[in-house]
């Protein structure tokens, strides 16, 4: 059985799927079979950054509304052996609902050892959908303060939802910003106003986000992906130090 990660954030644009599609690429590169979920209906981005955007046929609202078997909505990415996706609708009317995900989660985790749910952005009915079957989530933050107060009120909807084990990612770090934009001291400061035990920083990296933005893998020893990869092997009980 396997076991289902919602990534998901207060505010939009912070890196959530890109941080997805490296985790499923580096959980992959361990050996794992790995199902992304894009939960953003309408807007969708796993499609483009896994580049299987293509061949796209159906969708999980498809399966939802009984169009399709799940089977047939999930495609190989050929970023990763290993590595399957189960795309988005293009329209945001299809969304799914957290009953539908309840029922569809827990059978997908038969088939993959990990089940990530890209969720989007805010508390509505996507980020619902996705955290309602999620075993664990990883709340992405930029070190920005609007972002971290964001980031407390995911930490304060998930544990309604009671998805108690939550992990904190910061990404886009740059050491410059703490040093001369002055709103935070250090990361520790950063980490502390979220309230989120740490799981790893990823720092800004135009390799790695051009990469899966032309839905190519990005380079394994990228500061970014490899920070991705500890992330992964922290996920799955390594004893990993954070790096920056
Ligand atoms: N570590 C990073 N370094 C540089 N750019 C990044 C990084 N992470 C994300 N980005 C960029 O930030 C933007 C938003 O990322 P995306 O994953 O779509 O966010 P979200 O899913 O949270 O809306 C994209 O242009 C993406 O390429
Ligand atoms: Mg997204």
């Amino acid at each position: 059985m396997g076991i289902s990660t919602v990534v998901t954030s207060g505010k939009g644009g912070v890196g959530k799927s890109v941080f997805s599609v490296g985790l499923g690429r580096a959980l992959a590169a361990r050996g794992r079979r790995v199902l992304l979920i894009d939960g953003d209906a309408g807007l969708r981005s796993l499609d483009k950054m896994t580049g299987i955007e293509e061949n796209l046929v159906f969708d999980i609202a498809d399966v939802m509304h009984g169009r399709c078997a799940p089977i047939d909505a999930v495609y190989p990415c050929a970023m990763a052996e290993g590595l399957f996706l189960l795309p988005a609708p293009a329209s945001v009317e299809l969304s799914v609902t957290a009953n539908m995900m309840k029922q569809l989660v827990p059978l997908l985790k038969k088939y993959y050892d990990h089940v990530i749910l890209d969720s989007p952005a805010g508390l509505g009915t996507g980020f619902r959908a996705s955290s309602s079957e999620a075993d664990r989530a990883v709340v992405v933050c930029n070190p920005d303060p609007i972002c971290v107060r964001g980031t407390g009120a995911v930490r304060n909807a998930l544990e309604k939802m009671s998805v108690d084990e939550k992990w904190l990612v910061i990404n886009r770090f740059q050491r410059e910003f703490f040093e001369t934009a002055a709103v935070y001291e250090d990361l520790d400061a950063v980490i502390d106003s979220t309230g989120i035990r740490l799981l790893g920083v990823i720092p800004e990296d135009f390799g790695l986000a051009g990469a899966f933005q032309n839905g190519k893998p990005a380079k394994a020893n990228s500061f970014g992906m490899m920070a991705i990869s500890r992330i992964a092997a922290r996920l799955e009980g390594d004893m990993v130090p954070v790096s920056l």
